[in-house]
């Protein structure tokens, strides 16, 4: 039987996959089609994986350790994301992530023995290998510093930026002689292990490496989204130097959308991405600021009596609440406030919690309805009109020092909490947030502090609302 057929059949797939991955992208724009969003990706990366296989001129010898590849791969990370934790997301997109670019780093390795005359194949396979490799190891320091296996303050020291400087250097360097001399690289692929190649890698690995040092883990996912977009990119250039349109195609909406996300969560930062790279954020904390006004501790009991009676309760949830999973409990909350005639509408920034979307994925885990989750441009001209906001392990997101000139937090858009007739803050102690900033809102004349964890002390707060 003839398979001329073959090579266009499997464009045709591409197509089709290339259609459902922009269709998917934008489901998952919003929480209510996310879920069908992520399946249709899948469905048709599954797709795309599978036409791939029967292209032309592949060595059958191969399918065997292809199998075996997707097998082992496949169960792995079926496993690991199904035990998962919820806040142990980031580090899993990370490490994922750097295995992405690895793998676009080991396509473009491969390229660079087989094509080691053509110039325009090379040239896109080097930078395909450089970024694919900056993108490796920077994504498992990310994951490292996430997980807590590496120290997750910034690590800096003197002549940081001009090392990393004269390292890429290096990488970009014998990138160029890999073009310039492309006999030694592997057109005899004996002398491959003595050419310019492996020196690439080792400079790009060592960069990547040192790069998301100076990181502070909560600024992690910033950097996890532009490391992701890198990954597109690498995938995109190894697409153009094996001429195959689906990974060109799919690499740059994943290089595009990776920087939309990057740009967009430093902007709601009010940080400039080469600050998040560079500024070493949260290597100091802050100390000695003196605050007007006193801390005013509150009993549960209390609260349950306030809320009760209020018309509008506003919740403003943080990366506490995600630390104390206490997103369940939050949502019975909502149901018995709600049995009792009071409205209730969270409150959700940006940048709450450790990754894009982090209070969304919860608040939903737990059933909480979309229509009561509100963006910080809407929700922010309602706080004046609450009777009580509950500020659930949230600190940065809602600091009006961010209004203050000269603090760290200067300029960064925040949810308005302080606005509110009545402001209840449940956090265990003293605690700082990410920036490390002292809170004027704890010490408002209209804010109380409820102490604990936040499960234990919503909870608590059910059970005597029930009571009443
Ligand atoms: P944070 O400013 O991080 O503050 C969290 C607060 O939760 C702390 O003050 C802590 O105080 C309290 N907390 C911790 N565990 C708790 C528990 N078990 N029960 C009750 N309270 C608990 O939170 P945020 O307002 O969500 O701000 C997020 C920060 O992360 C921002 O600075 C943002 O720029 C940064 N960031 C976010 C992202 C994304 S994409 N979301 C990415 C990078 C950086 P105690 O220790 O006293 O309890």
């Amino acid at each position: 039987m003839s398979l001329e057929f073959l090579p266009d059949a499997i464009e045709g797939i591409y197509f089709v996959t290339i259609l459902l991955f922009i269709v998917a992208l934008k489901r998952m724009s919003s929480p209510a089609t996310a879920r069908s969003g992520i399946v249709a990706a899948g469905a048709a990366m599954l797709v795309a994986a599978v036409a791939t296989v029967f292209t032309p001129g592949l060595s059958s010898g191969n399918f065997l350790w292809m199998a075996v590849a997707v097998l082992v791969g496949g169960s792995l990370a079926w496993i690991a994301a199904k035990r998962v934790k919820m806040t142990d997301m980031p580090q899993m997109v990370a490490i994922y992530n750097g295995l992405g670019g690895g793998a676009a780093a080991a396509v473009a390795a491969v390229e660079l023995v087989i094509h080691a005359d053509a110039l325009a194949y090379l040239s896109l396979a080097v930078a395909g290998a450089i970024i694919g490799s900056v993108t490796f190891t920077g994504s498992l320091v990310a994951f490292l510093k996430l997980q807590g296996w590496m120290r997750q303050r910034p690590i800096v020291y003197a002549g940081q930026q001009v090392t990393n400087m004269v390292v890429l250097s290096l990488a970009a360097i014998f990138g160029v002689l890999l073009l310039a001399f492309p006999g030694l690289a592997g057109s005899v692929p004996a002398l491959a292990s003595v050419g310019f190649l492996p020196w690439v890698f080792l400079w790009a690995l060592l960069f990547g490496f040192l790069v998301a040092l100076p990181i502070g883990g909560a600024d992690m996912p910033v950097v996890i989204s532009l490391f992701n977009a890198m990954t597109g990119v690498a995938v995109a250039f190894d697409g153009l130097s094996l001429q195959n349109d689906a990974m060109i195609i799919a690499g740059t909406l994943v290089g595009a959308a990776g920087s939309l996300l990057t740009l967009l969560m430093a902007k709601a930062m009010n940080r400039s991405v080469s600050n998040v790279l560079f500024g070493a954020f949260g290597a100091v904390e802050e100390t000695g600021t003196q605050m007007a006004g006193s801390l005013k501790p509150i009993e549960a009991s209390d609260v349950a009596v306030m809320m009760a009676y209020a018309g509008k309760v506003i919740i403003a949830p943080g990366y506490g609440m995600a630390v104390a999973q206490a997103q369940h409990k939050v949502k019975e909350l909502m149901d018995v406030l709600e049995q009792k005639g009071v409205t209730v509408k969270f409150a959700i920034h940006p940048v709450a919690g450790r990754m894009p979307g982090h209070m969304n994925v919860l608040l939903a885990e737990a059933g909480v309805p979309y229509d009561r989750l509100f963006d910080r441009d809407e929700i922010n001209p309602e706080f004046a009109s609450a009777d009580v906001v509950l500020v659930i392990g949230a600190n940065d997101t809602v600091n009006p020092a961010a209004r203050r000139a000269g603090s760290p937090l200067q300029g960064m858009p925040i949810l308005d909490v302080d606005q509110a007739k009545n402001v209840i803050v449940l956090k265990r102690g003293q605690g700082k947030g990410f920036a490390g900033v002292e809170n004027d809102l704890f010490y408002k004349d209209n804010t109380r502090m409820l102490y604990g964890d936040a499960q234990e002390t919503v909870t608590k707060l059910v059970q005597e609302l029930k009571k009443l």
